[in-house]
């Protein structure tokens, strides 16, 4: 299970702790930067090239963050494919996985401590999609939307 991460300045600290945690709980991981803080770099820069590694399955999961997790949010869900939502405690970090097959979790890193983030992100990776049929019911219908919505882009 490859998980990818991606943050700008405002998540750069936080997310080089998760990348550590990750691997030392065993976890492979790949990392879209930012590699270096930058207090000047833009999220859109490195969230979105993870969004499109999680709708290719080049990653199972992403994790994205920046000061809030808003603009990681909104970002990563212009990628068609990625279900992301900002996650801020451990109920939505696990139900969104079962219930919406969450793929991507977006963070503030401004926001939240490391202790809550490592919770999170072990409910994140932690939890799998339950494929019942009001589920799935439910994600034909976003399916669909984004058929109708997004721009065809092969
Ligand atoms: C960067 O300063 C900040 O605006 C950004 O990380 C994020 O919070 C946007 O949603």
């Amino acid at each position: 299970m490859v998980i990818g991460l991606a943050a700008d300045h405002g998540g750069y600290k936080l997310k080089e702790e998760i990348c550590e945690w990750l691997e030392d709980s065993g976890f492979a991981i790949k990392d879209f930067g930012a590699l270096i803080y930058d207090a000047k770099d833009d999220y859109p820069d490195f969230v979105a090239p993870l969004a499109r590694a999680v709708a290719s399955g080049e990653v199972v999961r992403g994790i994205a963050i920046c000061g809030s997790g808003v603009g990681a949010a909104i970002v990563a869900n212009k990628v068609q494919g990625v279900r992301a939502a900002l996650i801020t405690e451990t109920y939505s970090a696990r139900q969104g996985v079962e219930h919406d097959d969450l793929n991507m979790m977006c963070l503030g890193g401004r926001v939240i401590g490391p202790e809550l983030a490592r919770e999170l992100v072990n409910a994140f990776v932690a939890a799998q999609y339950s494929g019942e049929e009001r589920h799935e019911r439910r994600l034909d219908k976003l399916k669909q939307l984004e058929k109708d919505n997004f721009k065809e882009t092969d």
